[in-house]
């Protein structure tokens, strides 16, 4: 028996999934964890089945945008097992962004215990390819009913999950992407460094006409200056120049900490890669093309895993980046990450929580 509460779903959506055209985010599994807060506190939390939630016109989330989200995934490993990577990370940062919005924090415990028991009971949910895995969506949001601009006094977390492949539908092939001149997704003192809702809001126009002029997302320029890197919509952004790795600091005040980015530096070392956080004009970037120093872009992001950057285009002038080809610290970082993710290679920092099936299905090695 679970420690949770738990429903179960009486109809499976398990049947509708086409796993070979999985794509991002177009599946759900039959059930989620849910927790409620009011009188001050959060109540126990508990299963239920995935299915629709009534929710007043007066809800104050859909009026004032009070909500929070996370990324996380969980890989379905040779031996059996399950493992998710840094969950620990993610409870920490939902909490980091709950603070930000004024919603009451979360028990990091509890959220861990309640991911294992999700995942266990949607195991079948966590797709068997190489590339495929189960995505974990946590929520926060306030779900108050009323008009006056103010903090919610009750809230809503639930965890739900999505069996994904690639983010992108090149896969790690590289993509397109537009340099943002025109708007900014968020300001040193804003919102930035926050997973909530209104900085993907802000990144909707840009990202829709950088789609129409056939690129795959946008990279943001910091809001004050317009001319240092922040991060691209939904990753953060690494640079390789002259044989370095290079990325925006988080001292920038409006990029989000990046699990993803994390790991990279801290891989760095036992890579053999010199990696330094500082800060990065896109004159420099454009420069250091021009004079054949810069020698991979790549993205970082939980549902992006490293996604190779093969074409940036900044006004008006377009650049090609290792000959719009995966390059060799683009390919080694990917290489690792998923290597430990999907219990390949040695999980030398303990990142991995190893969830253990009841009936554990041992797959082929590949
Ligand atoms: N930046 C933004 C705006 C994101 O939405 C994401 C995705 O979560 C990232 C960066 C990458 O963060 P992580 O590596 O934790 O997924
Ligand atoms: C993630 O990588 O988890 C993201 O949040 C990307 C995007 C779907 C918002």
């Amino acid at each position: 028996m679970g420690i949770f509460n738990t429903t179960l779903a009486k109809q499976s959506g398990y049947d509708l999934i086409d796993w070979n055209n999985l794509g991002f985010g177009n599946y759900f599994s039959d059930h989620i964890f849910i927790s409620q807060y009011s009188n001050g506190r959060w109540d126990d939390g508990q299963i239920q089945p995935y299915e629709p939630m009534p929710i007043e016109p007066g809800n104050c989330t859909l009026h004032y945008g009070q909500t929070i989200f996370e990324g996380l995934k969980a890989f379905r490993a040779a031996d059996g097992s399950v493992n998710v990577f840094r969950p620990e990370m993610n409870a920490r940062r939902l909490n980091y962004s709950a603070k930000r919005v004024c919603i009451p924090e979360y028990n990091e415990f509890v959220f861990l215990d309640a991911l294992q028991e999700l995942i266990k009971i949607d195991n079948k949910f966590i797709p068997r390819e190489r590339g495929q895995s189960l995505y974990i969506r946590p929520l926060v949001f306030g779900s108050g009913n009323f008009l006056g601009v103010h903090a919610s006094d009750t809230y809503t977390l639930i965890i739900m999950t999505s069996p994904v492949a690639s983010y992108y539908a090149a896969g790690l092939n590289p993509v397109k992407i537009l340099v943002a001149n025109e708007f900014v997704r968020a300001v040193r003192g804003g919102l930035g460094t926050a997973k909530t809702a209104a900085n993907y809001a802000a990144s909707l126009l840009a990202g829709t006409k950088a789609k129409e002029a056939g690129y795959s997302q946008v990279l943001w320029l910091d809001g004050v200056e317009r001319k240092y890197i922040d991060e691209v919509g939904a990753m953060n952004i690494m640079f390789v120049i002259d044989g370095e790795l290079v990325t925006p600091p988080l001292s920038q005040g409006s990029i989000l900490a990046g699990i993803t980015r994390d790991s990279v530096l801290q891989l760095a070392g036992s890579l053999g890669i010199k990696a330094s956080e500082r800060s990065i004009s896109i004159d420099e970037v454009f420069a250091t093309h021009a004079e054949g120093r810069l020698e991979e872009v790549f993205g970082t992001g939980t549902a992006a895993v490293i996604s190779p950057v093969g074409v940036l285009h900044y006004n008006g002038e377009t650049i090609t980046i290792n000959n719009n080809e995966i390059g060799p610290v683009a390919q080694k970082y990917y290489d690792t990450i998923t290597g430990i993710q999907y219990g390949e290679i040695s999980d030398g920092n303990d990142w991995n929580m190893k969830i253990k099936l009841n009936q554990p299905e041992i797959l082929e090695t590949k």
